[in-house]
């Protein structure tokens, strides 16, 4: 059984070949932080025309490097949502087309669907489980069941925390996106440099980063003013230490709350090292068992969306024609 996963939703173009919804047969991920870097974030009307451009010669690629052919496809499983809605059409449209050329079923997943699935390409991963979604548009504990079910326990009350790291990164002069940037100088600085607040919130299984954000650009600032040199790998070990400690922290009372015995952390974030020290930390200390893919299945990609696609094939939930991209897809019932 062989699935076609495309992934559109922002600005990394992406394909994929799953066998029997385990084994990589190819992953093409086509980043464009090239034509966003200038403008220090995504430009959603050139991250449509780039997928529009390399999106078909990809799925072609794929399947040479595949040695396949289009009717050894299976099934076809895209991103319907959430993302940007020109660049999510790109890769409907296109699956829409080969899923009527080639007679086979259409799956729409959702992409944090996504970036939970793929913990299952390497592990076996018993339900139900705690996830920790963190990448630069969500910051989600969500409680993972049997049966494609998700329950929201916690989220973010303003910035993501890919977007907060992003966001400091560029007003330090960092290039886009931040997030690599500040995980490569925070391992030079002192994270204890500074104590960056962590953002409480009404429910202590939510999030908050704006306050945080604010507080290093005035400490920034500050430091400026009084003509001091800004030490910047201390600066981005502080603030690093400060957004993963958030992170730990509200993981640690969501495994409490719920008695959780399995913790899956996903999403681009979860390719920061810091974060993956520590929870395997937090795993040995709380005595859960922990599931944190490879970094290149946890940023953007076409596996984790054909693996999703996977489950949804064997429920046998299938998109029709009429059925399009949601950008603010939600994940719960
Ligand atoms: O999941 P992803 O590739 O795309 C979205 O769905 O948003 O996540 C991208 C986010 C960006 O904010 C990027 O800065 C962050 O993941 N990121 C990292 C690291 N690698 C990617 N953040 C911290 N440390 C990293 N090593
Ligand atoms: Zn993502």
């Amino acid at each position: 059984m062989i699935i076609l996963g495309i992934e559109t939703s922002c600005d990394e173009t992406a394909v994929a070949l799953l066998k029997d919804g385990k084994e990589e047969l190819v992953s093409l991920v086509s980043s464009q932080v090239d034509l966003h870097q200038k403008y220090g974030g995504v430009v959603p009307e050139l991250a449509s025309r780039r997928h529009l451009e390399v999106l078909v010669p990809m799925i072609k690629e794929a399947l040479i490097r595949g040695g396949l052919d289009f009717k050894d496809l299976d099934a076809i499983a895209v991103t319907r949502g959430p993302g940007l809605v020109g660049a999510l059409l790109v890769g409907m449209e296109t699956a829409k087309a080969l899923s009527i050329a080639l007679g086979i079923p259409l799956l729409g997943v959702h992409h944090i669907a996504g970036h939970i699935y793929a913990a299952f390409l390497e592990n076996e991963v018993s339900l139900p489980a705690l996830a920790l979604v963190v990448s630069g548009g969500h910051t989600e504990l969500i409680e993972v069941q049997e049966g494609e079910s998700f329950r929201l326990l916690g989220t973010t009350r303003d910035d993501a925390a890919g977007e907060t790291l992003d966001k400091i990164a560029r007003f330090l002069g960092l290039p886009y996106p931040g997030g690599p940037q500040i995980d490569r100088l925070s391992k030079k600085g002192d994270p204890l440099f500074h104590k960056f607040p962590i953002g409480e919130t009404e429910n202590p299984l939510d999030f908050s980063f704006s306050g945080l954000k604010t507080s290093a650009i005035y400490f920034v600032e500050g430091l400026k003013k009084k003509g001091e040199t800004v030490p910047l790998e201390d600066v981005c070990a502080s603030f690093q230490e400060a957004v993963v400690g958030s992170l730990i922290q509200k993981t640690r009372r969501a495994v409490k709350k719920c008695s959780f015995k399995r913790v899956i952390v996903c999403g681009g974030v979860a390719a920061n090292s810091s974060l993956r020290e520590r929870m395997k930390e937090l795993s040995s200390k709380l005595k859960f068992e922990l599931f944190i893919p490879s970094i290149h299945l946890c940023t953007d990609n076409a596996l984790m969306i054909a693996r999703a696609g996977y489950a949804l094939f064997k429920k046998g939930i299938t998109l029709s024609l009429q059925d399009d991209v949601d950008p603010n897809l939600s994940l719960y019932d």
